[in-house]
């Protein structure tokens, strides 16, 4: 946690047209900046920045903000990394809070580590466009396979020399320390004297970035063919580099990626740079390893759609697809590309434009689960005790598609394709549905799909007055630790407030009303996703964004107590339950009221459909009543 003094520091020194103008090119016009929108495509200028005000202004988008805002928009940076991204550039010292002498320590033998990896990239670099030896072995390699100058540029490529040890040699003599050379593993080290060996030696170099772009290791292809050495080697794991987190190419795909709301993902660093070339950004690898939910998060703070393309010749796919009910778990929709057997992306984006490229990508792509269904269809035909094990497959990944109404679908289409009953398959998923919510690591999920008759029994309120009472509760009690016992289940679970309300909101695609309101709880919940941390309440008050930091200091300071729902005409809490209780009440009493307009909806909808959408808005009206008398349950035993 960056201290408040830190904040204040910081805000003091940062010039927005100075941040800004990093990364845009503004022109002066009166007392402010002018320039092309950089977050959409426009032919004349409406992005403004004010030097007087200190804020910027995107009239395309409607965005705007400060300093911090826009590194958060612009380059998707969280506000911490906004803010020593800022310290860097003014000369702030950090400071921290509960700072212990070890935590220095470590934090300090992060940063030297850093230096050293941008210290190897340039040289690398340097060595790669400068070296004559560097240029007739490596830039003539890149040449020869058709990397343009743009793509060697944007990725930063390198070349490490032939040599014993050309780059340790080179990196001592200008004072980086053999212990930092050794920690990233750029320098083998040998017991016996200075016998030190450069790990990339006579390799191509592919530089591995953060979200961020700071360097964190290296990729190095072998130029020559020699059958015994692998063809790539890679940074060993350290302090600051895991490959399990991290993505190839996702700090120079990041605005591409928000911007087409798709991320492909395909297997090696050349179909990156491939894809990049020819105009296809939104592309990147990981790191011959299967998805990690780490990454799966990083790119989730970008958008949630991920394409996945498989090379031709790739072994892995079966293996692969059985991964992927880790992104359908996190929620993400996910299509899946088969390329044809010998091609890999980066062939095939070599072979033809641009657009010609982007159409075959989004035409040929495939929704997974269809995918699926398809493949195991194929597979299991005319052997029907193989066919019931593949449908078990197919609808144990339907079971992690968190949207019910998704499910539905596929359960359709999955029956279509492998022709047995939609209600067997339903019955299927049922199971799943419940299995599932038992394996899941200490924390049972609801079962909606009990059927009992109930009558709704609360009053009205405002659906607004509710939607204040979760945040307020989430700012200052979020951290809370509480226990939840759900009725009918033995376990309880230990979780916090915030945590239990995001889960309870996201599971069921709800999204608030009030623009700052979901705006504050949005951002609780993508930090929270993202890197596991609860925001509170100071967080906010402090917002770089003025309406958040009004509504969280009007909502910190309001003078009603959480449990005073009598003004509002809700049914109020008997005296002494404890306050976690009151948080799930106002979660439910809200989510009750979102399934009622929903209702309201649906039921307008039946009039004028033809017969098979009449069946479906039947089917998802049951569901929504079904969540409702789940819901009513709560209300009336749980309180
Ligand atoms: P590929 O063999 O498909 O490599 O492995 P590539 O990137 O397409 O390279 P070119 O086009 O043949 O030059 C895919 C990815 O698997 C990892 C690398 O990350 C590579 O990009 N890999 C592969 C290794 O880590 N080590 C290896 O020996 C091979
Ligand atoms: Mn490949």
């Amino acid at each position: 946690m960056i201290t408040q003094e830190t904040i204040a520091e910081i805000f003091a020194v940062a010039r927005v047209e100075e941040v800004v103008g990093e990364f845009v090119r503004l022109k002066k016009s009166g007392r402010n900046f002018k320039a092309l929108s950089p977050f959409s495509d426009e032919k004349t200028p409406s992005f403004v920045v004010s030097p007087a005000k200190q804020i910027w202004k995107d009239f395309s988008s409607g965005k705007g903000g400060n300093a911090v805002t826009f590194l958060m928009e612009h380059e998707h940076y969280s506000y911490p990394e906004a803010l020593r991204y800022l310290a860097e550039k003014y000369g702030v010292e950090i400071r921290e809070e509960r700072q212990t002498p070890e935590r220095v320590q470590r934090a300090s033998e992060r940063e030297s580590l850093y230096i050293v990896t941008d210290f190897a990239k340039g040289y690398f670099q340097k060595v790669l466009t400068e070296n004559p030896k560097g240029r007739a072995v490596g830039l003539a390699y890149c040449k020869a396979r058709g990397f343009s100058a743009a793509a060697i540029g944007g990725f930063e490529l390198g070349y490490c020399l032939d040599e014993r040890s050309a780059f340790t040699v080179a990196a001592l003599e200008r004072g980086y320390r053999l212990e930092f050379l050794a920690q990233t593993g750029l320098t083998i080290t040998r017991e016996s004297g200075d016998a030190h060996l450069d790990r990339f030696r006579g390799r191509l170099i592919f530089p591995i970035h953060s979200f961020s772009g700071r360097t964190l290791g290296f990729g190095g292809r072998i130029l020559k063919s020699d059958g015994e050495l692998p063809k790539y080697i890679n940074s060993p794991q350290s302090v600051i580099y895991n490959k399990s987190e991290t993505l190839y190419g996702i700090f120079q795909s990041k605005r591409e990626i928000v911007k087409r709301d798709n991320c492909y993902l395909v297997e090696g660093y050349t179909d990156v740079i491939s894809l990049h070339q020819s105009g296809v950004k939104n592309a990147v690898a990981s790191l011959g390893t299967s998805l990690t939910v780490a990454q799966i998060r990083l790119i989730k703070r970008l958008t949630q759609n991920l394409t996945i393309l498989f090379d031709g010749d790739s072994a892995g796919v079966k293996a692969a697809l059985r991964g992927l009910d880790l992104v359908l778990e996190q929620g993400m929709n996910v299509r899946v590309l088969l390329f044809p057997a010998g091609r890999d992306p980066d062939a095939f984006a070599r072979s033809c434009s641009t657009d010609a490229l982007r159409e075959f990508l989004q035409r040929e792509s495939e929704d997974f689960i269809r995918f699926k269904a398809r493949l195991k269809a194929a597979e299991a035909q005319g052997d029907p005790l193989k066919k019931a094990a593949v449908v078990g497959d197919v609808v144990r990944s339907i079971a992690k598609v968190d949207d019910f109404i998704k499910r539905e679908l596929y359960i359709r289409e999955s029956a279509a394709i492998f022709q047995v009953s939609e209600q067997a398959l339903f019955s299927q998923l049922n199971r799943y549905l419940q299995r599932d919510g038992r394996e899941a690591a200490g924390r049972p999920k609801r079962k909606a799909f009990e059927v009992l008759q109930s009558e709704p029994r609360e009053m009205r309120p405002h659906e607004a007055e509710l939607e204040r009472a979760l945040l307020r509760a989430m700012l200052l009690y979020g951290t809370e630790e509480i226990a939840i016992k759900i009725p009918g289940e033995s376990e309880s679970y230990e979780t916090t407030l915030a945590e239990e309300a995001i889960q309870l909101l996201v599971e069921d695609a709800i999204t608030l009303q009030h623009p700052v309101l979901r705006k504050i709880f949005e951002e609780i919940r993508r930090h929270w996703e993202s890197r596991d941390e609860l925001l509170s309440g100071a967080h906010f008050a402090v917002h770089p964004d003025p309406e958040v930091a009004a509504m969280a200091a009007d909502l910190m300071l309001e003078e009603q107590p959480l449990h005073d729902w009598k003004r509002m005409g809700v049914y109020v809490a008997r005296p002494g339950t404890r306050l976690s209780r009151e948080l799930l009440d106002t979660i439910f009493r809200y989510k009750r009221q979102f399934l009622e307009r929903q209702l309201k909806t649906l039921a307008q909808g039946l009039k004028a459909q033809g017969e098979s959408e009449r069946t479906a808005a039947i089917r998802e009206i049951m569901n929504t009543k079904r969540l409702m008398v789940v819901l009513d349950k709560f209300l009336t035993r749980v309180v």
